[in-house]
This record gives structure tokens, sequence and C-alpha cells, in this order.
């Protein structure tokens, strides 16, 4: 069972950058629903068996982790924080490096599948607005709104860029388009839940679409798609 009758999702998948985390925490936000950030999960175990010193190849070991992650996600302020066995790793988990980690680990089967019922987990009333990379086709297969958000390397590498410099973190354009170039491509070659459409998702390219724009089009999908589940 990965959607009761009671708690409708919406899935939003689509490569690193595309905008997915904005576009998914506006429209929680304005539906007042959920949130599952399934990259910030991935994230996690890789810091997690870095701080632990276990190899990230090291399947059965980060796949024991992960499944016992001590996380604790907190709606507070704009983008929410995260605690790892206690401690607060909102920041750790946004740089460049916990990124690729989180690449590596999320190709181990074992790890996508000690993450799977976590993931569902999140899955309550009133409804979860499920942003990742296999949300539609792996996670919530039975969502009625599949979005698959894309929008040109060179794009998204900028947004990222800009992002990481907001936080004042040091970053590189042309750096940053071949890691997230690299990440695509290890993400759409791994042999389980490779980073691709389902057959019923919608595609929304935000190369030349504001954030607003994007958002609006989810929205508008959501009430056709869930009528009468809008926020009052
Ligand atoms: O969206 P993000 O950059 O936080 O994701 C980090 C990595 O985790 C990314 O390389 C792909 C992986 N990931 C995944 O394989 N499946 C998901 N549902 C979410 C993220």
């Amino acid at each position: 069972m990965t959607e009761p009758a009671a708690a409708p999702v919406i899935a939003i998948d689509g490569p690193g950058g595309a905008g997915k985390g904005t576009v998914c925490r506006a429209v929680a936000r304005q539906l007042g629903w959920h949130l599952l950030d399934s990259g910030a999960l991935y994230r996690l175990v890789a810091l997690d068996a870095e701080r632990a010193g276990v190899a990230l190849d090291d399947e059965a070991a980060v796949a024991e982790r992960a499944r016992r992650l001590d996380v604790v996600f907190q709606p507070d302020g704009d983008e929410g924080s995260v605690r790892l066995a206690g401690q607060d790793v909102s920041l750790a988990i946004r740089s460049e490096a916990a990124g690729q980690g989180a690449s590596r680990v999320a190709a181990l089967p074992a790890v996508r599948q000690a993450l799977v019922g976590r993931q569902r987990d999140f899955c309550r009333p009133p409804g979860l607005v499920a942003d990742g990379r296999d949300m539609g086709s792996v996670i919530f297969p039975a969502a009625r709104l599949k979005v698959f958000l894309t929008a040109s390397v060179e794009e998204r590498a900028l947004r990222r860029y800009k992002q990481l410099k907001e936080k004042g973190i040091d970053a590189s354009l042309a750096i940053l388009s071949e890691e997230l170039g690299e990440r695509d491509r290890r993400d759409t070659a791994r042999a389980v839940a490779p980073l691709k459409a389902a057959p019923d998702a919608r595609r929304l390219d935000t190369t030349d679409l504001s954030i607003d724009a994007a958002v609006a089009q989810v929205l508008r999908w959501a009430a056709a798609v869930y009528p009468g589940t809008q926020k009052k």
C-alpha cells in the first residue's frame, strides 16, 4: 500500500538543480501538506557513513546504518532543519561533497531498499509532496499526480551556484556544471531506480520558467487531479 486514499501524493522527480526543492516546498506550503525531501535522506546516509569512517562502497554496512539512521526533520525556518544523531546538519548536507557522496550511496540497491519504508511513512493526511528521483516510479507508484521537472544543465548549474553563494559556500560554476553532468550520468545509468520519468509523469521544463510559474502549474494540476484538497 503506497497511497492510502486519505493521503494524496504529488510526486516530483527530476535531476538535481531543476528547482524541485523550491517548487516542492512552495507547493507543500500552499496546500498545507507534508514534505518529503528524499535527496536529504541520501545526503544524510552519506554524511553519517563518512563520519563513522564507513567506506561509501561498503553496501551492507552503509545500508545497515541507513536503516538505523537517527534523523529528525524540523519544519522551522524557511527551509526547515535536520538533525542527525541530535546534531544540526542542515548546512553540512548541502555541500557538494555531501551531494557527491549521496549520489554514490544512492546507487547501492540495499541502501535504497533500507530507505523505502522511511520514505513511505511521510505519507500522512492531509497529503504529501514528495521530492526526489524515484518518487513516482518506485516509492509512490500509485500517486495520481507525477511531475518530472527538468532544466538544462547550464541553467541548473547556475541555480546551484547562486544557491551556494547565498549560503556563503564557495563554488565554481564550471566545476558545478561538470559535477552536475557527472551526477546526472551516474543517477541515470545506475541499475536500481535510475533517474527517468515515470510513463504517466507530466513533464515540466523550468529552463525558461520562473519558480512562481512552475509552482502555479503544479497547483493547477493538483487542483484538477485532487479536487477539494486545496488548503482552505
Ligand atoms: O536532490 P539531491 O541533490 O539532494 O539528491 C542527492 C543525491 O541523491 C542525488 O545524486 C541523487 C540521489 N537521490 C536518489 O537517488 N533518489 C532520490 N529519491 C533522491 C535523491
